[in-house]
């Protein structure tokens, strides 16, 4: 039974959210009330799940606002059914005026996917995707001679490709059509100075490659 206290550091966890929770009752008795009562968030949010980019804190945002949805090198894969149902359920149901999706310059898993190691099982198939992404780029990345300069724009690119996965969905596709949202954001973090760039956007009902439009939504 006994343990050193490092072995309890997350029993931090929940003394701070203790404090957290007196803390926001002592600003407005009625906040938890509230919340419990309603979530009607405009924007969803999927982002890197690295420790380094929690979506509410770099946005100013609250509980309540943002839908988030975290994964490694924030991917939208077809048949990844875990992102599908957070975004039917964001789209369909909570009707998100817009969809984020937030890289960040320094992405661990980009920076793997660039290199030959064999990381195992699943991450290497979850990483063949950025491979992918790499491919379809390659012309460009491959000129660029600086590694973290070459990383750093597959970053962007990434971003770029995994938005226009969303857009190739039925789910965005028949919101655009019946109720012209949600519009689609690509943005990328930068660890370095805190500061968000936006290297991509797609207004809902924009076109895209007809051989990904489907004509009986
Ligand atoms: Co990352």
């Amino acid at each position: 039974m006994a343990s050193s206290s490092g072995n309890k550091s997350y029993a931090k966890l929940l003394q701070e959210n203790k404090l957290w929770a007196a803390g926001k009752i002592k600003e407005d008795p009625d906040y938890f009330n509230r919340l419990a009562h309603l979530q009607t968030p405009e924007f969803l949010w999927i982002g890197c799940s690295d420790s380094r980019v929690p979506a509410n804190e770099i946005t100013g945002t609250q509980p309540g606002e943002i839908f988030v949805h975290r994964n490694v090198a924030n991917l939208v894969i077809n048949t990844d059914v875990n992102l599908l149902s957070v975004l039917d359920y964001a789209v369909k149901h909570l009707k998100v005026k817009h969809v984020i999706i937030c890289g960040h310059y320094g992405c661990g898993g980009i920076k793997a996917a660039t290199t030959n190691t064999d990381y195992k099982y699943v991450l290497n198939m979850w990483l063949r995707n950025i491979k992918d992404v790499y491919r379809l780029h390659r012309a460009e990345l491959d000129s660029i001679h600086d590694e973290e300069l070459r990383c750093d724009r597959l970053v962007e690119l990434n971003v770029t490709e995994q938005l226009m996965n969303l857009a190739k969905t039925s789910i965005i596709q028949r919101a655009w059509k019946e109720e012209q949202r949600p519009d689609l954001h690509g943005w990328v973090y930068g660890l370095k100075d805190g500061l968000i760039k936006p290297v991509f956007e797609m207004k809902a009902g924009t076109h895209i490659d007809p051989l990904y439009e489907y004509d009986d939504l």
